[in-house]
């Protein structure tokens, strides 16, 4: 049999069409391989949110042309995702990586068998990228990571051109799928035994099918499909979060009390620059709403620093935004300019040493954040979806509470996939531990 391996960077959005990619290479006949030098076919699903994950994308390149320079390689590499999306990177591919066989772009995947086989039968290369394709793409039969867990796409593309972003010119604009089409997919995947889904979309607040039925009101169909125990959804755009939305967490008993809701900077001046279309006062306004329907509700969030032109006093209001949110955790980000964008052109660009030296108080102040909210966890006995077993320890294995926090259990018997007690012994920044109850 032949086999195959898929290298994913970036968002839940690569992560599920590489599930797809996965379904459609095992309809072919392939196998999965976990070692990609043992593969006849290795798909790099690649992303170019930021510079370092461009980076490690050439580097990983780099590796593959080597090989294939010096005779050892034979196999057939393909590249998708959003890179080739760009048309600076179709010319640096075709430059410098002439020789990669198949390239496809986010809003091709279907295309993938027939330029596979093409490639194999002609042994030409294979090109085909789309920058705004109006197809909503056919969710066939992806290949799941997990068997309790599923993605779900229920937009694709963005609108919003925030002026630092590169996804809305590498998935064209938003479409969503109808309500239907969710509803009996998030079914078929209760029946196969799913206990939780996550909604994805790059804004899932701004979900309206052709019908006009809007996000709220899909959440509300899903909390009624019997078998899901989770719904969870991400990325919730400030600017589109209604209060229906936030009504969701009164009434609907399967939603996880979490949001992640992205600030990005906690300065009115600086989102405007960003293009947020909120600001600081709307977004409190929105956190004080969402804790006032469901107080125990758990907040993540994703911070950019070193936006164009951030004075002290901006970075400052983003500090004081995070304590006063008190999140339970962050992804933080040094501002890296993506050529396209807007906010690449702008002139009063941040030396990286600032930047830097503000990531780093930013950091100091979330992680506190972070365990102030875990340490109050101590010694309760809390629900977890098991994930799997631990890559560190064969006795422990790991999943996640309803609000999304990263449990270690130790257990004797594999409990992979079941929603179980655990009372919790050590609270750390990160994760914490416990013992089953
Ligand atoms: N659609 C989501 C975000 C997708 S990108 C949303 O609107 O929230 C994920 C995160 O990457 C963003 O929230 C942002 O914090 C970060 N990001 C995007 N572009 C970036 C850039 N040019 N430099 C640094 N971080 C960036
Ligand atoms: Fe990027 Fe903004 Fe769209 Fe999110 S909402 S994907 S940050 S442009
Ligand atoms: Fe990266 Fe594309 Fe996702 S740029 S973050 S893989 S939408």
């Amino acid at each position: 049999m032949k086999k195959y391996h898929i290298i994913t960077f970036g968002c839940q959005m690569n992560e599920h069409d590489s599930e797809n990619i996965a379904g459609m290479l095992e309809g072919m006949g392939y196998e999965f391989v976990a070692d990609p030098y043992e593969a006849d076919v290795v798909v790099m699903n690649t992303c170019s949110v930021r510079e370092h994950a461009d980076k490690r994308f050439y580097g990983m390149l780099g590796q593959f042309k080597k090989r294939r320079d010096e005779n050892k390689d034979s196999r057939i590499v393909c590249v998708c995702g959003c890179m080739p999306q760009q048309p600076r990177v179709q010319e640096e591919i075709k430059k410098s990586f002439g020789w990669v066989d198949v390239v496809f772009g986010t809003q091709t995947i279907g295309d993938f068998p027939r330029l596979l086989n093409s490639r194999i039968a002609t042994g030409k290369k294979q090109f085909s990228v789309t920058a705004n394709s109006p197809v909503i793409p056919d969710e066939k039969e992806p290949k799941r990571v997990y068997e309790h867990k599923a993605l779900v796409n229920i937009t694709y593309g963005c609108n919003n051109f925030c002026t630092y972003c590169i996804v809305p010119y590498t998935r064209g604009r938003e479409k969503s799928r109808s309500l239907a089409d969710v509803v009996d997919e998030v079914k078929k995947l209760a029946s196969d035994g799913v206990l939780e889904v996550m909604l994805l979309g790059q804004n899932v607040n701004s979900f309206k099918d052709g019908e006009g039925n809007d996000f709220p009101t899909l959440v509300r169909y899903i909390n009624e499909v019997e078998g899901i125990e989770r719904i969870r959804f991400m990325t919730s755009n400030p600017k589109d979060l209604s209060d229906d939305l936030i009504d969701c967490f009164r009434t609907c008993n399967k939603l996880c009390k979490h949001i992640h809701l992205p600030v990005q900077s906690g300065s009115s001046t600086v989102l405007k620059r960003m293009n947020r279309r909120y600001d600081r006062d709307r977004y409190i306004e929105i956190i004080d709403k969402l804790k006032a329907a469901c107080p125990d509700i758990a907040i993540t969030t994703d911070i950019i620093v070193g936006f164009p032109g951030e004075t002290e006093d901006e970075f400052a209001e983003t500090l004081s935004l995070v304590e006063y949110v008190g999140y339970d955790s962050a992804f933080t980000f040094i501002y890296s300019p993506r050529e396209g964008t807007p906010a690449a052109g702008y002139t009063d660009q941040i030396p990286y040493d600032v930047k830097h030296e503000r990531f780093e108080r930013l950091n100091g102040v979330v992680n506190e954040c972070s365990l102030r909210n875990n340490s109050m966890l101590a010694d309760q006995t809390v629900r977890v979806l098991v994930d799997g077993a631990s890559r560190k320890d064969e006795n422990a294995y790991s999943g996640r509470t309803d609000g999304f926090k990263l449990v270690n259990i130790s257990s004797g018997r594999d409990i992979t996939g079941q929603l179980v007690d655990v009372r919790i012994t050590d609270c750390k920044t990160f994760s914490i531990d416990g013992i089953l109850a």
